[in-house]
């Protein structure tokens, strides 16, 4: 039986997870492929290096794992885009097949590491670093390479995600909440990358790529967290039939693709609506195909690690998937120019005329609301909540400016309305 052997970098939840993953199928992946994976050895930071009970040597400086010709394939699973950033462009240049799961690493530098996959004809595969155990990178990448996917909507943060479902239904705060996501081990180190919608972003920037054939920039993505959604928008949503999810979106429009990060209202006839708690899940639409759904555990060590030791096991088999990459720039639409329908709740005194004063304001604007509600407040102050029709992002960033200028509201809050 071949032998392969492997260099990890990083012993975290994920590079732990893959050990584990290995040694519990190593009968049934022995069987099924012929090959015999081994750790080499680990690099681990200098405070984690005198942990026993691996069959495999600890390692404190990389070029001890670089510089031994008797591995095969390297695994990047530290995260960060300093050191991680290094060792795969080392390990690329020396022609060395590499797997990570780092999506911070390939949304923000995927010009220069594609550039050096494609000089060196070296492997490079990334199957975890979107959606966990989904295969949603293989999915874009082999089955739907004949089909130009015109939308995807993907809820790609199982942290966020399960922040959004835990405030509904044990009414509880956003702290109380992201403190116990954080226990579970979904979080990042920097939970502001899952609230904040960042490493969502990251996500989706690494689909897009995949699927316009191109590179986006970040900063091209408009990005907006959780952190703005209060237990009472999870209820009014819930009262008018949607659940609020953090949405990756991308569309095409005409030769641009329309992209965003946002917290949204998800109707209960769309296949997104009961993705709850951790999972992820991502919708692809192709106008030959219809709808495809894609969902189930995007986080932890497991689900990870299964995506990690697939691409192991694609590698050795010779099914070189991830090239060639076009290095052209995806031409993203303006934010100006996006268009979309949005829920806005307002806070406003408990008085009739001001409910008259705000759809005054909103109508001048020539908006007529699809749908108004009010919602008494313990103090004498409402909340009215308008559904608008679609409208292009300018039209709707001068909505909520004309509404924060009236001095009878104390806060406007809008949010995505999924169309
Ligand atoms: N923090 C991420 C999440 C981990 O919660 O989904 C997986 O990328």
């Amino acid at each position: 039986m071949k032998k392969i052997r492997i260099g990890l970098f990083g012993l975290g939840t994920v590079g732990k997870g893959v050990v584990s993953y290995l040694s519990q199928h190593q009968a049934y992946i022995e069987k099924t492929t012929g090959f015999t994976f081994e750790i080499a050895g680990a690099l681990v930071l200098p405070a984690e290096a005198k942990q026993t009970g691996f069959s495999f040597p600890l390692h404190t400086d990389a070029q001890t794992l670089l510089q031994d010709s008797s591995i095969d394939v390297f695994m990047e699973l530290m995260g960060g885009t300093t050191l991680a950033k290094d060792v795969i462009m080392e390990a690329l240049q020396n022609k060395k097949a590499v797997i990570t799961a780092n999506k911070a690493l390939i949304a923000k530098h995927a010009p220069e590491i594609f550039q050096t996959v494609n000089a060196n004809q070296a492997a490079f595969f990334y199957e975890a670093s979107v959606g966990g155990a989904i295969p949603i990178i293989r999915a874009i990448h082999t089955s739907f390479n004949g089909e130009p996917i015109t939308k995807l909507y993907g809820i790609l943060n199982g942290t966020a995600n399960y922040i959004l479902t835990a405030m509904l239904e044990e009414k509880r705060d956003f702290d109380t909440v992201l403190q116990h996501a954080q226990e579970l081990g979904f979080a990042e180190a920097d939970p502001s990358f899952d609230v904040d919608g960042y490493d969502t972003a990251h996500k989706l920037a690494i689909a897009i790529d995949l699927l316009y054939k191109g590179v986006t920039s970040l900063d091209d993505i408009p990005i907006e967290g959780i952190r703005k959604v209060s237990l009472c928008d999870l209820e009014y949503a819930q009262n008018m039939g949607y659940a609020i999810r953090l949405l990756a979106k991308a569309r095409q429009v005409g030769d641009k693709v329309e992209a965003s990060v946002q917290p949204t209202l998800v109707p209960k006839k769309s296949l997104l609506y009961s993705v709850q708690g951790v999972q992820n899940a991502a919708l692809f639409h192709g106008d030959s195909i219809g709808d495809i759904l894609l969902s189930g555990a995007g986080a932890g060590a497991l689900p990870t690690a299964s995506a990690v030791v697939a691409d192991l096991i694609n590698y050795v088999q010779n099914r070189n998937y991830l090239t060639p990459y076009s290095l052209d720039k995806i031409n993203i639409t303006p934010l100006q120019e996006r268009e979309q329908a949005a829920y806005i709740r307002v806070e406003a005194e408990d008085n009739a005329s001001v409910f008259e004063e705000i759809i005054q304001l909103v109508e001048k604007e020539g908006i007529i609301p699809k749908y108004i509600r009010q919602y008494s407040l313990p103090d004498q102050r409402m909340h009215y909540v308008i559904l608008t029709p679609v409208l292009t992002e300018r039209k709707l960033q001068e909505v909520e400016a004309i509404l924060n200028n009236s001095e009878k509201i104390t806060q406007v809050c809008r949010l995505a309305l999924f169309f």
